[in-house]
């Protein structure tokens, strides 16, 4: 996404945005909004752990867990994170397999990937520090516009914009925009309100205002305008139009997926396989399965699974538990069975794996799965009372 880059053409012409605002004769209204909200920032804004210090460290952690993750989630899984890895040598130095492990039900694994070659890389290049310029910080990876603007504001106060989808509902609603919120045109008006609204050397306390009016008030559904400090500047609440705004392109529709994976003990050990590193899951351990092919009963396909990714001959035992999991625009039904080996016990032949294990039940804790999978050893862990997966 494009943003307003204020701090860029505050610097072409060597004077500050401090400076420009105060000659630029400012829209009443514009001076009103960003008063009421840093007003109410200040009354109510959450009490979040990384707002206690505004560590640079402690800012990128944050942003980088909340990307697709709401904030309760977020706020349980940064403090957990921040006991183990209270710093970025602590992130750069951990194996992949520890991050991974600490991630794991947040979901977007590549999200904690990159955090992880972004912390190596800030170790190596940037004397262990967080970069503070926009630019740099969008050279590291899994740092986007969003999130280069999110830290450069928060953690030190630049005077950069934001317009995620929270910002662009609020504007879109504040300003009652019609155009389709996807679309460029609509998008660049949006980037220039953001801009507008930006007060010069308080970016920091706007941009969350704006984050936690999105969170809390002007929510997509149900919005609690009577609440809302900016209600009587919103141009969509007075026309009675906040339900249409933004205005929304109509969406694709969830796409079912069924799947079929296999629990395959022997010995009293099971098998797990750690999925290739290039795909959204990847890294990630798993019991082998995948999408049930036409006329394929999900037993079918565990048997067939086995036999192409790791060359073993198996048997379904029983049905362990059927899982649903939504991941973007899927619904997944994941069908689990127990299963054995047919034959001896040889050397698995990976091919859609790059390592593998055979463990024990309670050592199921110690590996990253997929949230699917991860539903699936919760039950196991249920049924099978005295173990701890
Ligand atoms: N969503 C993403 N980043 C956030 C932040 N820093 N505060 C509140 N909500 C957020």
């Amino acid at each position: 996404m494009k943003l307003p880059r204020v701090c860029h053409s505050c610097a072409s012409d060597g004077s500050s945005r401090q400076d420009k605002d105060r000659r630029k004769k400012l829209d009443p209204t514009i001076v009103s909004i960003r008063r009421a909200l840093i007003d109410w920032f200040g009354k109510t804004g959450r009490d979040l752990p990384w707002r206690r210090d505004y560590d640079p460290y402690h800012v990128w952690i944050s942003e980088i867990m909340l990307q697709q993750t709401q904030m309760g989630r977020g706020v349980i899984y940064y403090k957990r994170w921040l006991e183990r890895f209270p710093d970025i040598r602590t992130v750069a130095e951990a194996e992949e397999r520890e991050i991974l492990k600490y991630w794991e039900g947040l979901g977007y694994y590549a999200r904690a990937r990159n955090l992880h070659k972004a912390a190596q890389a800030m170790v190596d290049r940037h004397a262990g520090c967080i970069p503070q310029s926009y630019e740099v910080l969008l050279s590291l990876p899994g740092i986007g516009p969003y999130t280069a603007a999110a830290i450069a504001s928060i953690a030190y106060n630049h005077d950069i914009a934001l317009a995620d989808a929270n910002v662009e509902r609020i504007l879109a609603r504040l300003f009652d925009i019609d155009g389709p919120i996807k679309n460029s045109t609509t998008k660049k008006i949006i980037n220039q309100k953001a801009l507008e609204l930006l007060p010069a050397g308080a970016a920091r306390i706007f941009n969350q205002a704006l984050m936690d009016l999105g969170g809390l008030i002007c929510t997509p559904k149900n919005p609690a305008c009577t609440e809302c400090p900016v209600a009587e500047f919103c141009s969509a609440l007075r026309a009675g139009r906040v339900h249409e705004r933004p205005v929304v392109s109509p969406s694709g529709k969830t796409i079912p997926i069924e799947m079929a994976t296999g629990v395959l003990t022997h010995r009293g050990l099971l098998f797990i396989q750690q999925r290739l590193a290039d795909d959204v899951w990847g890294s990630l351990w798993e019991f082998p399965g995948g999408r049930l092919e036409t006329g394929e009963t999900p037993e079918e396909t565990v048997v067939r699974e086995y036999r192409e990714e790791t060359g073993f001959a198996v048997e379904v035992v029983a049905g362990i538990t059927t899982v649903i999991h939504h991941y973007m625009k899927y619904r997944v039904v994941l069908h689990g069975f127990s299963c054995r080996l047919i034959g001896e016990c040889t050397e698995p032949l990976l091919h859609a794996a790059q390592d593998f294990r055979w463990i024990a039940l309670q050592d199921l804790a110690q590996y990253g799965f997929p949230a699917g999978h991860r539903k699936l050893i919760e039950y196991m862990k249920k049924s099978s009372p005295g173990v701890s997966p």
